[in-house]
C-alpha cells in the first residue's frame, strides 16, 4: 500500500476529534496501519514548541516560525517515515491552520507563509517540485457563532480559544481561501449538523475519493 496523508482542519469548536478517531478505526478495519498525530506537536521537540506557541504571548512572525519549526521536525521524524512505510497518517491540523490562524486570524503576510511552506515541506525524495502536501484535507466548516456557543464553558481556553468571535471569522475566511485555492485537496464538511450527519459526510466524501471502501 502507498502512504496516505490526511489532515483535519477547522476553527476551534468545529468538532474534529471524534471523526479523526472514527476514521482511524475505519482505516484499521480495512487493513491499514494508521499513525494518529497532531500539529503543532507530534514529536518531543514539537510538543515543547506547541506549549510555547499556545500559551506565551508573542508576535505573529515568531508564532508562525514556531509553527513551521515544529512542522519541520514532525515531518522529518514522523510523517515522512510513516508515509515511506505505506502507513496512513491522520494529522489533526497542518499548514492550512497556519494560513488560517497566523495569516487570517492574526493578519500575517501570506506571501511569507507561502515561502516558509515551500522551505519546510520540501522533501528531496519526492518528484519535482518536491513539496509534501496532504493527499486530502478534511475541512470541518462551522459558522464562528456556532463554534463560540460550543466552546463557551467547555474547558479552560488556550491562547487561541480565548480570542473573540471576530478573530474566528478571519480564521474561517482564511480556511475558505485555502480551500478555494486547492479544491482537489479539500473535502469540505458542513459541521453545523449532528455528529452522525457530519461523520456520514466525512465517510461519503472519502469513499468518493477512494480513501474508504
Ligand atoms: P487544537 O488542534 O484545537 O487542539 P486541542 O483540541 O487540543 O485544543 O489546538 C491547536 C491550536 O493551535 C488551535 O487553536 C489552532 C492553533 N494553531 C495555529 O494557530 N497555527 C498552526 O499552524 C496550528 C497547527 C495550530
Amino acid at each position: 500500500m502507498s502512504g496516505l496523508f490526511i489532515t483535519f482542519e477547522g476553527i476551534d469548536g468545529a468538532g474534529k476529534s471524534t471523526h479523526i478517531d472514527a476514521l482511524a478505526a475505519a482505516l484499521r478495519a480495512g487493513g491499514r496501519t494508521v499513525v494518529l498525530t497532531r500539529e503543532p506537536g507530534g514529536t518531543p521537540l514539537a510538543e515543547k514548541l506547541r506549549a510555547l506557541a499556545l500559551n506565551e504571548p508573542m508576535d505573529a512572525l515568531t508564532e508562525a516560525l514556531l509553527m513551521f519549526a515544529a512542522r519541520r521536525d514532525h515531518l522529518l521524524q514522523v510523517i515522512e517515515p510513516a508515509l515511506a512505510r505505506g502507513d496512513a497518517v491522520l494529522c489533526d491540523r497542518f499548514t492550512d491552520a497556519t494560513f488560517a490562524y497566523q495569516g487570517g486570524g492574526r493578519g500575517f503576510d501570506l506571501a511569507v507563509l507561502g515561502t516558509l511552506e515551500r522551505w519546510v515541506q520540501s522533501v528531496p525524495a519526492l518528484p519535482p517540485p518536491g513539496l509534501r502536501q496532504p493527499d486530502v484535507t478534511v475541512w470541518f466548516d462551522l459558522p464562528p457563532a456556532v463554534a463560540a456557543q460550543r466552546l463557551a464553558g467547555a474547558r479552560v481556553p488556550d491562547k487561541f480559544e480565548s480570542q473573540p468571535q471576530a478573530f474566528f471569522e478571519r480564521v474561517a475566511a482564511g480556511y475558505a481561501q485555502r480551500a478555494q485555492a486547492d479544491p482537489a485537496r479539500f473535502l469540505r464538511v458542513p459541521a453545523d449538523q449532528s455528529r452522525e450527519a457530519v461523520w456520514e459526510a466525512v465517510a461519503s466524501g472519502l469513499r468518493a475519493r477512494g480513501v474508504l471502501a
